[in-house]
Order: structure tokens, then C-alpha cells, then sequence
């Protein structure tokens, strides 16, 4: 038996707060996608699990939403983040154990939210159905890590704050202040406010949450390991900063964009789609300084599999970010608005973008945490297909599926009218996604027995 005594003296060693964030969100990506299935099957088979509760759709889509966003992607980057920082500070992590602790309490928020939203316990409110209890501990959590965190900036050896180091910071401070806002933590009971007010504060978080964690954990990750691959100094650190500020100035305010068809006011559209035009600006210095830092030696990454995840994660962002505000424009949302096509964004968004940099990342830095060598190489290989295609098949079924029921309403066909042409690519979906449990699942295993069987590496 493991003895108290000696887990406290694990916790305490180099990078072991970074093992826990990356291997409980490799868990969390297998058990998350397995609950998309399961939606998926709800949408291809409405009555196929008819009489089991707990497994309605309503209960199922939440938990799998709320699983990828918090246990999978928003855990995995925060591991990898844990080690990238000491890195370029070239300083020690403050506190490994406060790491630790942090990652704990955030995975027992996650299986508490979970089992909650199973039992029929939400707050009904999107990225925010975590009830009051869950709340409380993410915040525990990030006020531990923003601790930690800016301990450490302030102990540094480097005195210069490499572009990882500003978004790694930033998307601390800014979550402690958009978590606690966006879920209403005044109101327990609720969650919420009310009428429209309620509405823009729902997407000033669900964006948010999007825009100010995961997307500056991912781009601080990709900032790091494209210098290191390509063994070249990165492109401009000006850009990176302006790319920092620009980030800011313009994604906090963008979510009116998701109720250009709710009476919100007006200037608040206008602002949410003009920001949405402009966010091209810091999503440029992003994908400018990575593809400049690697022009010429773009076949390093086809070489390694953890770098090929994170550099194909830059390429899905681009594709993200031309789509999005095209998609915030109140013509295109005509068709595009309340159905599969969202879906479809949402899915290259958080899998294709933050998703596979999370996964490129814990790849790459796994084994520096481990000192063992990832157990097989191909299997990461044969993740990175099987995610890939799926999410491909997700993208073209979901934006098809989209466009047919987003043309059927204009020509003022019912939602019931249409649902018999979709079902073709329902079916498709749960095939796609059956590609992603499966390589989910073999990642995990790849990770599980990197621990227990991986070869020691000599660094
Ligand atoms: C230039 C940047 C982006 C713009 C302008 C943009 C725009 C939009 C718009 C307009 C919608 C709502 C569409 C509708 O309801 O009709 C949307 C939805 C969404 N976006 Fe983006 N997007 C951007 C980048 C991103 C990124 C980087 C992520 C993830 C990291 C992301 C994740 C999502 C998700 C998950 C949804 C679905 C929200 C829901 O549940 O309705 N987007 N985006
Ligand atoms: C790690 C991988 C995944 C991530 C990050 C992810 C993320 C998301 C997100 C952000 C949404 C909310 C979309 C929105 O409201 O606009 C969503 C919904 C959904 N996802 Fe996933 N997902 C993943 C894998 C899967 C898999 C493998 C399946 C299985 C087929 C799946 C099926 C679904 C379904 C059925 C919905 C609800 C769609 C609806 O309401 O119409 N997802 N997912």
C-alpha cells in the first residue's frame, strides 16, 4: 500500500503537479468522448435508450460538454503549462504540492459535477451547468494555481517574460474573474439572472471561457514547442505581445455574437461583430509567427507525432478563425444559427484547435515529466489518424447537416419536417465518433503504460 507519507513526498517532486494535470486529462478525454457517443446515438436513435434516465439526452450532452471542456482540454493544457513555465522562467515551479492540491480538487469538481448532472443536477446555463458546489472548488483551484503561478514569475531567473509566460499568466488572472461572473456565483441557488441581462452574461462567459483560457493555454503551449521543434528562434516576440493585448482588447466582449436574433442592443451586435472581424488580428500574430518560425523546416513535425498534433492544432485555428466571423455576420447566421453547423464549429474549435495542441503537447513534455520514453510512438500516430479523420468526418457531416436544415427553415419547413433528411449524417456522426472514443481510449492506454512500463530516458 501506498502510505500518506509518501504520496505527500511524491507531490513534492519536480513536475509531478504537471503528471497529475496531463494523465487525469487523458482519462477525462476517454470517459467525455465516450458520453458523446452516446448523445450521438441519442440524435441518430431517439428511443434507443428511451427508459434509462440518467442517460436522456438532456443529462448525457451536458456531461460530455462540461467532461472534454474542463476534465480533457482545460486539464491537459494546464499540465502542460505547469511544466513550460519553470521552463522559460528557468525556476522551479513555487510550489509543486500547491500544484498537486490544485489538481485534485479540480478533478473531484469534475466527477462531482458529473455525477450531479447524471442525477438531473444542473444550472441549465451552457459551459455553466456545474452546480454551486463545483463552482466553489474551480475557484479553489484557480486561485491556487494563479498563486502559484505568479509566485513563480516573481522568483525567475529570466528576467525577459517569453510570449508563453504573458498568455500562461493572463489566462490565470482572467479566469479567476470570468468564472466567478459568468456562473453568477452570487446567486447558489440559480446560477443565474435574469431576462436578457442573464443572456449576454451567459456568452460573456461561454466565450470567454473559450477565448481566455483555453485559447491562450494552447497558444502559449505553441509558442513553446514550435522554437524547440524546429531548433529556431521564434519568428518576432513583438507580434507575440501585440498578439497578447489584441487578444484581450478584443475577445471579452465578442459573445453578443452568439444573440444577433435575441433582443440584445444593437450596439452590442455591432460591437460583437465588428470584434469578430478584428480578432483576425491576433489570431494572425499567432499562426505569422508559428508558420515563420518554421518555414523551411516544416517537415520536422510530419517527423514527430506529438508535434504534428500540435502543428495540425495551429492549422485547425486558422480554419476556425476564418469560419468564425464569417459565421458572426447576422446574413450568414440565416442559415447557419441553432443548428449542426455550430455543432461542427464548436467541435474543430475545441478538439481540432485547443484539442490536438493539448494532446501535441502532453505528448511532447510527458516524457521530460516521466523521465520514461512514451511507450509506443506509432500509438500516438494511430491517435492522431483516428482523431483526425473523425473530427474531418465530424466537420463535413455536421456542416452539411447544418446547411440542410438552415435552408429547410427559410423555406418555412417545420424542425419536424426535416429531421427525416438528417438522420443519414446522424449516422455518420456516431461513426466518426467512434473513431475518436477509439483513439481516445488508445491513447490512454499509451499513457497508462508510459507510466508503468515506458523506457527511462537518459535527460
Ligand atoms: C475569430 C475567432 C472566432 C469567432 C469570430 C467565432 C465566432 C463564433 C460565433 C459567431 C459563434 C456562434 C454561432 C451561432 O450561434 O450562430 C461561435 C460558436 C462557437 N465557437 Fe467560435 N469563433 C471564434 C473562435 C473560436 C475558438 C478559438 C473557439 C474554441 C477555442 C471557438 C469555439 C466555439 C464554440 C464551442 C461555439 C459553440 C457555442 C455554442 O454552444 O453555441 N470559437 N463562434
Ligand atoms: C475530445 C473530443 C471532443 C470535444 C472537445 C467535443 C466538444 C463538444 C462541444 C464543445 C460541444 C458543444 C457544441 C455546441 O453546443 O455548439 C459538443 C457537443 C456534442 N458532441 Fe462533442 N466533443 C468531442 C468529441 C465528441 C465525440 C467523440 C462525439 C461522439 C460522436 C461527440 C458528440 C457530441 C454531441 C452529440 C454533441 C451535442 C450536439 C447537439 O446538441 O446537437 N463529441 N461537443
Amino acid at each position: 500500500m501506498i502510505s500518506l507519507h509518501s504520496l505527500i513526498n511524491q507531490s513534492k517532486q519536480e513536475y509531478s503537479a504537471a503528471k497529475l494535470w496531463m494523465v487525469s486529462g487523458s482519462v477525462w478525454l476517454a470517459v467525455g468522448t465516450v458520453f458523446g457517443l452516446l448523445g450521438a446515438i441519442h440524435l441518430a436513435a431517439p428511443d434507443y435508450f428511451a427508459n434509462v434516465p440518467w442517460l436522456q439526452f438532456g443529462r448525457v450532452r451536458p456531461l460530455h460538454v462540461n467532461t472534454v471542456f474542463f476534465g480533457f482540454v482545460i486539464a491537459m493544457l494546464i499540465g502542460v503549462c505547469l511544466y513550460i513555465l519553470p521552463r522559460v522562467l528557468n525556476t522551479r515551479l513555487y510550489s509543486e504540492s500547491m500544484g498537486v492540491i490544485a489538481g485534485v480538487i479540480f478533478n473531484a469538481a469534475v466527477l462531482i459535477g458529473d455525477i450531479a448532472l447524471l442525477a438531473g443536477q444542473t444550472q441549465a446555463r451552457e459551459y455553466a451547468e456545474y452546480i454551486f458546489p463545483v463552482d466553489v472548488l474551480v475557484v479553489i483551484t484557480f486561485a491556487l494555481l494563479t498563486y502559484n503561478i505568479v509566485m513563480t514569475v516573481l522568483r525567475r531567473q529570466e528576467k525577459i517574460l517569453y510570449v508563453s509566460a504573458w498568455y500562461i499568466v493572463g489566462a490565470m488572472l482572467w479566469t479567476c474573474v470570468v468564472y466567478v461572473v459568468g456562473n453568477v456565483m452570487w446567486h447558489p441557488r440559480t446560477g443565474a439572472e435574469t431576462g436578457i441581462g442573464d443572456a449576454i452574461n451567459a456568452w460573456y462567459y461561454g466565450h470567454d471561457v473559450l477565448g481566455l483560457l483555453m485559447t491562450p493555454l494552447a497558444v502559449a503551449i505553441a509558442y513553446y514547442m514550435v522554437p524547440r521543434i524546429t531548433r529556431a528562434p521564434l519568428y518576432s516576440q513583438l507580434l507575440g505581445i501585440i498578439g497578447f493585448w489584441s487578444l484581450l482588447a478584443f475577445y471579452a466582449h465578442i459573445g453578443g455574437h452568439h444573440l444577433l436574433q435575441a433582443p440584445i442592443p444593437t450596439w452590442l451586435k455591432s460591437v460583437s461583430v465588428i470584434d469578430s472581424f478584428a480578432m483576425m488580428i491576433p489570431v494572425a500574430t499567432v499562426l505569422i509567427n508559428q508558420w515563420y518560425t518554421s518555414r523551411g523546416r516544416f517537415d520536422v513535425f510530419m517527423a514527430n507525432p506529438a508535434a504534428k498534433l500540435m502543428f495540425v492544432g495551429t492549422i485547425w485555428y486558422a480554419i476556425v478563425c476564418i469560419q468564425g466571423p464569417l459565421q458572426s455576420l447576422a446574413s450568414v447566421q440565416r442559415v447557419t444559427h441553432f443548428n449542426n453547423w455550430v455543432i461542427g464549429h464548436a467541435h474543430i474549435a475545441v478538439l481540432g484547435f485547443t484539442g490536438f495542441i493539448a494532446l501535441g503537447g502532453m505528448y511532447y513534455v510527458l516524457p521530460y515529466v516521466t523521465r520514461r520514453k512514451i511507450y509506443r510512438e506509432e500509438y500516438v500516430n494511430l491517435q492522431y489518424w483516428l482523431l483526425l479523420l473523425g473530427l474531418l468526418g465530424f466537420f463535413v457531416e455536421l456542416t452539411i447537416a447544418g446547411l440542410i436544415q438552415g435552408q429547410g427553415w427559410l423555406e418555412g419547413e417545420t424542425v419536424y419536417q426535416i429531421l427525416p433528411s438528417l438522420k443519414p449524417y446522424m449516422v455518420l456522426r456516431v461513426m466518426s465518433g467512434l473513431m475518436i472514443v477509439t483513439g481516445s481510449f488508445i491513447g490512454l492506454y499509451n499513457i497508462i503504460m508510459t507510466l508503468l512500463k515506458g523506457e527511462p530516458t537518459t535527460t
